[in-house]
């Protein structure tokens, strides 16, 4: 059998020339970084759940209108997306004051926000991924201000599925993190969450007992990381009760 061509490798997954074009197989590996790449670990497992996790999160939002790059998954590593082109930026949308936040302005972890925060961080690893504003992202051309606000009102529907989902199961969503990708149709452009959504790009706290089940558990050395996660997947139905992953993730039960 023929290689597949790789695309891109980077700190979490690999991309590999998908079976049709305009698609893409995202691999999901199991290492784990944190402070731009400072800290490096392997967590066995970790790819598993979050290609499940991703897939979750992904199926639920297309199945709410929410567009994404998700098609289907392949095996317990891999997924099928559609290929899109990157907006350089990282969007983080915040319900509760933690990490960079409570450092930058003195606001005390676990304090909630008056509102959805949403904020924009330049994707660039050599400059520390910088957060940037709506003024900078239109100036240098990263994005049109159209494009500003169909982020921001996609992000703060992903904010609402997710809030709502994680608190079906007793789990409080602080913030998180997604990539937007443009898909051309021609000259008509549509805009889709891409990347993943999973454990590694959110936080969040047990509501009952505040206990952290996403990376910081990694970032600030509290316990084993591949723990939380499958704690999160087997709240969620993505994962049965003895650990083994089901054929089908149910999305609603
Ligand atoms: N559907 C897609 N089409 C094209 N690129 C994608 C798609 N989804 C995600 N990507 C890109 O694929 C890469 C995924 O790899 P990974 O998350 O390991 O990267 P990373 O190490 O975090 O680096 P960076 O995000 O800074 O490039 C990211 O660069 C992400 O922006
Ligand atoms: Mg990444």
């Amino acid at each position: 059998m023929a290689r597949r061509k790789k695309i891109y490798e980077g700190k979490a997954k690999i991309l590999y020339e998908g079976p049709e074009p305009g698609t893409l197989v995202q691999y999901f590996k199991d290492d784990a970084t944190a402070f731009n790449a400072e800290k490096k670990d392997v967590i066995e497992g970790k790819g598993v759940l979050n290609n499940r996790l991703s897939e979750y999160f992904m199926t639920g939002l297309n199945n709410i209108g929410v567009p994404t790059h998700f098609i289907k998954r392949i095996n317990m590593r891999e997924q099928l997306v559609r290929a899109v082109e990157i907006i350089p930026l990282e969007v983080v949308v915040r319900n509760v004051a933690a990490g960079s936040i409570s450092k930058r302005l003195g606001i005390d972890e676990g304090t909630p926000l008056p509102r959805p925060i949403v904020e924009f961080y330049y994707k660039d690893d050599a400059l520390g991924d910088p957060m940037v504003t709506e003024e900078h992202i239109i100036a240098f051309g990263w994005a049109a201000q159209q494009d500003l606000d169909d982020i921001v009102a996609l992000a703060l529907r992903v904010n609402d599925f997710l809030s709502g989902i994680m608190m079906g199961v007793g789990i409080k969503l602080i913030d998180f993190k997604i990539e937007i990708g443009r898909i051309w149709d021609g000259d008509y452009m549509r805009l889709v969450v891409a990347d993943e959504i999973s454990p590694d790009s959110c936080r969040l706290w047990d509501v009952q007992t505040g206990q952290k089940l996403d990376k910081d558990v990694f970032r600030r050395d509290l316990g084993n990381l591949a723990d939380a996660y499958t704690e999160v997947a087997r709240r969620l139905g993505v994962l049965p009760q003895n650990g083994a992953p089901l054929g089908k993730p149910t999305l609603i039960n």
